[in-house]
């Protein structure tokens, strides 16, 4: 029996429109697949929108629809935005549908069976205004691990740190921004404390991308806490025997990985169970993710999969993630670039894009996407090296054969395809995808120095045959090109592929079709450039739209002088600086105001300052601020500071008397 592979991807929210970030999980994956099916290998792809979680239901209360119709149209966003890409699954489902309602209650029930799930009561965030109970993101406040600004289940403005229900500090309730208390509820855990000593064992084994294993032991080496799976909703997956519960969104959603090779499997007369209750081990399960959910998949998945008696995936590879202009992505502060609005629709070929998100980096480190870029790989590397190799060459057979013409292949040209091979399908298996795209780059250099050095268009005058030998070698290589080139550019690489006269099917030529020879006497039809230059103005207008977007994202109201003066700026001489316990960003400070005594204020500036240092220094404080306890520590004002690659102290000019005011 030959091996199975299945192949999956992050199920995007159906939440909104895809963004270029969201690409680096799924291009990648398809390029992948692609490959996988070069080599023979028996692969199946699969994905789906995740339909669940806090932010669909917040999302759509405030858009005034109901979460169904709103995943309804996000699913078909996603399902379309992807085809239009050529990120072509075997199923694309939803985590709504009643096979994944099904499957999840069937292994929550397991995991009942099995002893691993118990009840407990919990503080909960709670809001009185609204009257309910805040699950996830219907709660901000503070991380209790690094004191950011969180939001419900995760700190996803500092450390990254996945926050259990009751963790979070200073809870307010985001629909209408009252302070929230916490009350007493009984919630379901799964005692995923239990596995701490599997999932040492299972990271040591797990294949994929070192930051995956290398994150998720740092996270376990720490503490595994028991992991709340309920939640206070109405949408989603009911937990069994509670009606007014359903479980977390991070149980039934990666179990649409299950059950959507269910799905696709029971349309094709196979069992799903050869995939995912394997004993027999003769299928390897490979995960494509990006590194913001590494948590989720390489610690509550595989102990959630163990628990109910699943079989285990084999990789994980976790992109590292894509930053625009250099600043973190962002929607609310304008860093987005949207897959359709502001490139499928502006006329951009989706090949582009497949190859420069795929080939500017190794796939685990950050990508910072900038349309220059974009500009000079098309222009310098599609334009300048690919499209001219392969555009000369049949220009030239066109127009002096109209055929393959007849000739010898070189030995040197059927080795550098062979290596060029080789080495991409060797990468491309390391998840290596820029090292992979190199190596047929390379290629194409070759054949342009191949074209240059031997000067068919001189030796056509003297001696036809031999220019035929040199362009029947630089067929031979763009025919190459054209197969190596297919799981990345899948569309211009079958224009290529027809502009050569083959009659194949490209998709399904196997990467060793590379070094069979081109059949001589081949009708070569009239070729068209593959790839056009982008040119300067066209960039020029790509970056303004991104520049406006930032711009009216950052637009903060006008402010009247009342409204300033309500603002109580002040002067202030920081009289004691020390250390929180367990806090790293945070320092306790004592700071004269001018008061009778001096003001307590907790400040995030340990990573910049010294305590010592900071002790007689003036500084100029919000002294109006609302009160909040960070850490247990009461703060009541707030130190003025420049953000930028961490604070930096608003001083006065000279010295003042502590409690001047400031206008
Ligand atoms: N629904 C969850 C995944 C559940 S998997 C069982 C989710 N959805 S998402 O829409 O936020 O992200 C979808 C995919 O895109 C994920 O693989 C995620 O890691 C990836 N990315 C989303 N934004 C990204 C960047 N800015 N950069 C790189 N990848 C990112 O997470
Ligand atoms: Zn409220």
């Amino acid at each position: 029996m030959q091996r199975r592979t299945l192949v999956t991807c992050g199920l995007p929210y159906a939440n909104g429109p895809a963004h270029i970030g969201h690409l680096r999980t799924y291009i990648p994956a398809d390029i992948f697949v692609r490959s996988l099916r070069k080599q023979g290998r028996n692969t199946v792809f699969v994905c789906g929108s995740d339909a669940h979680g806090t932010p669909i239901v917040i999302n759509a209360e405030e858009l005034e629809v109901t979460p169904s119709e709103l995943v309804k149209k996000y699913h078909d966003h996603f399902d379309q935005t992807f085809k239009s890409l050529n990120i072509i699954f075997d199923k694309f489902g939803s985590t709504e549908s009643e096979t994944n309602h099904n499957r999840t209650t069937e292994i929550v029930n397991a995991l009942i069976d099995n002893g691993y799930v118990f009840a407990k009561e919990i503080e909960l965030a709670y809001c009185r205004t609204c009257n309910r109970f805040l699950p996830d993101r219907y709660v901000e406040g503070i991380c209790p691990e690094c004191g950011a600004v969180a939001r419900g289940d995760e700190c996803d403005q500092g450390c990254g740190k996945h926050l259990e229900p009751g963790e979070i500090l200073e809870p307010v309730c985001k629909i209408c921004r009252s302070k929230a208390e916490y009350r007493v509820q009984e919630h379901f855990f799964f005692r995923l404390s239990e596995f701490k000593d599997f999932l040492s064992d299972y990271l040591d084994k797990l294949e994929g991308t070192s930051n995956a294993r290398n994150y998720a032991r740092g996270w376990i080496d720490k503490k595994l806490n028991d992991w709340c799976i309920t939640r206070n909703l109405e949408w989603g997956v009911r937990f069994p025997g509670h009606d007014e519960l359903v479980v977390y969104v991070w149980v039934d959603a990666p179990i649409g990985y299950i059950s959507f090779t269910e799905e696709w499997a029971n349309e094709h007369g196979v069992d799903w169970k050869e995939y995912w209750m394997n004993p027999d081990g003769d299928t390897d399960i490979i995960h494509f993710i990006g590194g913001d959910i590494i948590y989720h998949h390489c610690i509550f998945w595989p102990a959630l999969l163990k628990g109910a008696g699943y079989t285990l995936p084999k990789a994980v590879v976790a992109s590292g993630m894509v930053k625009i202009g250099d600043k973190t992505f962002s929607k609310s502060r304008g860093y987005v670039v949207w897959v359709n609005d502001d490139y499928l629709d502006k006329g951009f070929h989706p090949d582009l894009l497949r190859y420069y998100l795929a080939s500017y980096t190794s796939h685990t480190k950050e990508l910072n996407f900038s349309w220059k870029i974009f500009q000079e790989k098309v222009n310098n590397e599609l334009v300048g090296t690919l499209g001219n190799f392969i555009y000369r060459t049949l220009l030239f057979a066109h127009k002096n054969f109209g055929a393959v013409p007849d000739g010898e292949i070189d030995p040197e040209v059927t080795r550098n395809i062979d290596d060029a091979r080789n080495a991409m399908i060797d990468y491309f298996n390391e998840y290596e995808f820029k090292q992979g795209i190199d190596s047929a780059m390379n290629l194409a250099s070759f054949g342009n120095v191949y074209f240059q050095s031997n000067e068919p268009w001189k030796l056509i005058k003297t001696d036809i045959s031999g220019a035929g030998t040199v362009i029947r070698n630089c067929l031979q290589i763009a025919k190459a090109l054209a197969v190596l080139f297919e799981p990345v550019m899948p569309v211009i690489a079958h224009d290529a592929w027809n502009q050569l006269g083959m009659a194949a099917e490209l998709a399904n030529t196997p990467y060793d079709e590379v070094v069979t020879e081109i059949k001589v006497g081949q009708p070569l039809p009239k070729p068209a450039m593959l790839f056009t230059k982008i040119d300067d103005s066209t960039m020029m207008e790509m970056e303004r739209i991104l520049e406006d977007r930032v711009r009216m994202a950052s637009k903060k109201k006008n402010i009247s002088f009342e409204e300033f003066s309500d603002l109580d700026i002040r002067v202030g001489t920081i009289v004691l600086a020390e250390p929180i316990k367990k806090s790293k960003k945070l320092l306790r400070l004592l700071v004269d105001l001018g008061e009778n005594r001096s003001r307590q204020i907790v400040a995030g500036i340990a990573q910049t300052h010294n305590p010592e240092d900071l002790v007689g220094r003036q500084v100029v404080v919000l002294a109006n601020m609302l009160p909040a306890t960070l850490f247990g520590i009461e703060s009541r004002g707030m130190i003025l500071a420049a953000d930028h690659d961490g604070a930096a102290l608003l001083v006065p000019e000279r010295k003042i008397p502590a409690g001047t005011a400031v206008r």
